[in-house]
């Protein structure tokens, strides 16, 4: 047991024990601060509810987090109105008690749900409506909602309309949003967080401001920013974009066997001229990699054999008599033909890419819980060279090693390029190639050895990578986090020279304008976590 382990073990009752006493207090102060939030037992959860395990366990993604070491929110409370969220902002700051948000649960790294502080869960499960207007293109979403709600209500009103994000339904709207949020339509469209207009935010203050009252630095900040240090994100205003009532998917599988290694295989050469066609291919069409390992069955010496698989994924925004000539000239080597491809509606291709077979009724959409709920760890990178075969053979020789890994190369170009590096705070734009993600997995918690084991591996491979990816900085994806690159010391204290190293890798540049609106906004650093924006030095803060 690691020390941190030890101390929480013994803390934990002596907050038990406060638990109470902070319980009536809180109440009281709630009801205080607001008309509307007489009916607490509602909306606020302790230890001893009934609702509390559930509600904890309910949205996380990755039960690694979540564990009997773990200390517990003494609170959590799930808000039906905007009243309620700025009276826990004013009565958890009377208490002395962290706040963290969730919306989605997605976090990488547990972010919106765990703490070593004595802390309080705003959970927006609760707060999830959607209105679209089709007339003016728009639609207000609630941070609560997942992305699978937004795209199901779009498509109830419009077999033509649609929104640019992320792939997995159950991702939450609200970090999903702030955080930049990219999917199947980035080349035409950006990101997210692109396309968001206006919204409403609860302050440290507990004012609830919209993008008129906040300011446009502010506004600036939480699209792509991250929500969670600069205040409660409650909703959103988003412009809705076009889509055609038909487009295209289509799947191609390319596997690696083991004893290939180093052959030159099809699958290396596919990859690899990949990297130079798929960030130039018409704003269109956007065609993915999943590489993984997968079961290649027995070998003669009944041991069981891996291979790798590329699975070149594709949405084309048209039909398929426009890609398969579109292919034709820019793609010829994967072979794509008619017979590989189907024409489905835009909702159609959203469950495809959720990995749903065709025909799957859309209301799977609405689904909470995740498919991919599992033990993992992730990193991230951006690619702005092609890695050269030798690299990637490589790649392929490492994740190999794994049972359950995964390198998803996500293209960027088109849309991309036209965005400035620092007209919102993701400035991972013009010149990259593509992202990629490597994840790890394994199924239970088979012990904190074999765990580290896999979280060692991952964490050589990023190692290995370094020679072929964005350098000065190294860059990363916020919503992909991870708190490899570098963490805040505790407490309500920031060091800035110490987070500008993970912070220029999420921002670059824009970091440390993202400093400078949370030292105006939040100057006491009360929306805090591990990889929160910090303060600026005092001697800086005189710019402002
Ligand atoms: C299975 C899976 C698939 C994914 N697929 C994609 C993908 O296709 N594309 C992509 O871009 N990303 C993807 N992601 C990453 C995802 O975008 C991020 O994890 C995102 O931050 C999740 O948002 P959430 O609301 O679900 O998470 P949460 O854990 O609730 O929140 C994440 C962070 O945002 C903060 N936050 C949440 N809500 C608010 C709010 N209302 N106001 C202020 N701060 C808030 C939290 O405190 C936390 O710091 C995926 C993640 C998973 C687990
Ligand atoms: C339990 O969760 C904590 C995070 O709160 C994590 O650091 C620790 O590794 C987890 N333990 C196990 C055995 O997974
Ligand atoms: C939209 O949703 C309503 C209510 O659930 C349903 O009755 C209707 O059939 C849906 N319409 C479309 C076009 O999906
Ligand atoms: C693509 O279609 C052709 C022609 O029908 C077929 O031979 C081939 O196996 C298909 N490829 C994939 C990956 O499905
Ligand atoms: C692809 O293009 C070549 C010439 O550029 C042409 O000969 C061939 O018929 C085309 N194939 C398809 C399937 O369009
Ligand atoms: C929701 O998805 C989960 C995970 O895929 C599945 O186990 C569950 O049955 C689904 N629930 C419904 C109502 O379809
Ligand atoms: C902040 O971190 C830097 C780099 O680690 C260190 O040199 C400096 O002393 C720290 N400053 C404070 C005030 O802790
Ligand atoms: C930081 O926290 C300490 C106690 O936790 C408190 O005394 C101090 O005033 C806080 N500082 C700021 C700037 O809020």
């Amino acid at each position: 047991m690691g020390v941190l382990e030890l101390v929480s073990l013994l803390l934990l009752p002596l907050l038990w024990a406060t638990c109470n006493a902070i319980h009536e207090d809180f109440l009281q102060c709630m009801t205080i601060h607001c008309r509307g939030c007489i009916d607490t037992s509602k909306y606020i959860h302790t230890p001893t509810s009934p609702s509390y395990t559930s509600l904890l366990q309910s949205s996380q993604q990755n039960p690694r987090w979540l564990n009997s070491t773990t200390s517990k929110p003494l609170l959590i409370i799930t808000p039906y109105k905007e009243s309620q969220i700025q009276a826990s902002i004013i009565c958890t700051k009377k208490h002395g008690l962290q706040t963290r948000v969730r919306s989605g649960g997605h976090d990488y790294e547990g972010l919106s749900y765990l703490s070593n502080t004595p802390f309080a869960i705003i959970d927006l499960i609760n707060l999830r409506s959607i209105s679209i207007d089709i007339e003016a293109e728009t639609a207000w979403v609630q941070s609560g909602a997942t992305i699978g709600e937004l795209y199901y209500s779009i498509a109830n009103k419009s077999g033509v309309h649609g929104f640019p994000a992320g792939l997995c339904p159950s991702v939450g709207i609200g970090g999903h949003f702030s955080g930049g949020g990219f999917g199947t339509m980035l080349r035409k469209y950006g990101l997210a967080a692109d396309n968001v207009v206006d919204a409403y935010l609860v302050d440290v203050h507990g004012r609830l401001l919209d993008r008129e009252t906040m300011g446009e630095d502010l506004f600036w900040a939480i699209r792509g920013g991250g929500g969670a240090s600069f205040g409660i994100i409650v909703s959103w205003k988003i412009k809705l974009v076009r889509v055609p009532p038909i487009v295209t998917v289509f799947n191609i599988d390319k596997k690696l066997h083991q004893e290939e290694q180093g052959g030159g295989a099809t699958m290396t050469k596919l990859v690899h001229r990949w990297q130079h066609i798929a960030h130039k291919l018409p704003e269109d069409l956007f065609i993915r990699i999943v590489i993984q390992v997968v079961d290649d069955g027995e070998s003669q010496g009944g041991s069981q054999n891996k291979a790798i698989k590329a699975s070149f994924n594709s949405l084309f925004l048209g039909r398929i008599d426009e890609l398969i000539p579109a292919m034709n000239k820019s793609f010829p080597q994967l072979g794509l033909q008619a017979e590989n491809c189907t024409e489905m509606t835009w909702i159609e291709s959203v469950l495809y890419f959720a990995g749903y077979p065709i025909g799957q009724p859309l209301d799977a959409l609405l689904n909470r819980t995740t498919q991919y709920k599992s033990y993992f760890k992730a990193k991230s990178d951006f690619v702005t060279q092609p890695i050269p075969q030798s690299g990637l053979q490589g790649i392929w020789e490492r994740l190999l090693q794994e049972n359950i890994a995964f390198m998803i190369m996500d293209p960027y170009g088109g849309k991309m390029n036209n965005i400035l590096k620092f007209e919102l705070p993701f400035p991972h734009r013009k010149g990259n190639l593509y992202n990629t993600q490597y994840l790890v997995k394994w199924e239970g918690d088979d012990g904190v050895r074999a765990r580290n084991k896999h979280i060692h591996w991952i964490r050589s491979l990023y190692r290995y990578m370094r020679q072929f990816v964005s350098r000065s900085p190294r860059a990363a994806y916020l919503n992909y986090r991870d708190l490899d690159l570098g963490i805040n010391q505790q407490g309500n204290t920031t060091n800035y020279s110490q987070a500008k190293v993970w912070g220029r890798k999420y921002f670059k540049d824009n970091f440390k304008r993202l400093a400078r609106v949370k030292t105006k906004v939040d100057p006491k650093n009360f929306f805090r976590n591990e990889q929160s924006i910090p303060l600026l030095p005092a001697m800086k803060r005189k710019v402002i």
